[in-house]
């Protein structure tokens, strides 16, 4: 009961930061906090990848959880490699989906507002969903991000693909959450399945996790 109060905080003060930083910064990589287009499409690249590597060419529902303003459909529709992929967004941010939708008038029901798939999917991505904290504790940050996957992982026919900022410990530095690589992957096997995790080509110190079903 106080961890959900707590879990409701965190997202409450989100919520503002990420409100704030579109309306200052509009749709835009900046807008969601990436430094660069070139890192937030590198971490697409590396996502999606994940996605063909384990699927090819066949048809593939995702659920992009943490769309932010649309950008990763951007990279979809932009890239023949993953004409195979069925599409949907969703994110906590009410104005994120609003500036979705003004992205895209014409793909209607593409988009939600929530924190899980709107309907059963191959696969959940997120794409730097849990990067940004206002904990003060990697340790209760870590057992927010299980929550979430925990959620996403019930509407997940395959399993998860995120990326996360690593380091040799898990800190929180400057409100960005750095996992333990090594620890993540322990507790994603034993809580969900099969976990594996390569370095994200060409983001400095992010890592892409796929996480399984156990057999
Ligand atoms: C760093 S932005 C990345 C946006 C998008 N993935 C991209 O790369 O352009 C993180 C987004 O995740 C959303 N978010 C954070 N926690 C979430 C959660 N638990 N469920 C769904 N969305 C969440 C935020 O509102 C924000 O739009």
């Amino acid at each position: 009961m106080l961890r959900r109060l707590l879990f409701a905080g965190y997202e409450r003060q989100l919520n503002r930061a990420y409100r704030n930083r579109l309306a200052s910064r509009g749709s835009t990589a900046q807008g969601v906090f990436w430094r660069s287009q070139s890192s937030q499409f590198a971490r697409f690249d590396a996502l999606l990848s994940l996605v063909h590597q384990l699927r090819g060419d066949q048809p593939t529902s995702i659920a992009d959880i943490g769309c932010g303003y649309g950008a990763m459909l951007d990279f979809i529709s932009a890239s023949t490699a993953f004409r195979q992929i069925d599409y949907q967004g969703v994110d906590i941010n009410r104005a994120m989906i609003a500036a979705c939708k003004q992205k895209f008038p014409y793909q209607t029901g593409v988009f939600s507002t929530g924190n899980k798939p709107s309907s059963m999917v191959n696969f959940c991505l997120f794409s730097g969903t849990f990067n940004l904290t206002h904990s003060h504790d990697p340790a209760l940050w870590n057992d927010y991000i299980f929550t979430c996957l925990d959620r996403c992982m019930a509407r997940a026919q395959y399993g998860l693909i995120l990326n996360l900022l690593c380091a040799p410990k898990a800190k929180i530095q400057k409100q960005i959450f750095y996992a333990s690589r090594a620890a993540f992957i322990q507790r994603a096997e034993t809580h969900f399945g099969p976990t594996h995790a390569q370095t994200t080509r060409h983001v400095t110190g992010d890592v892409s996790f796929v996480i399984t079903r156990k057999s």
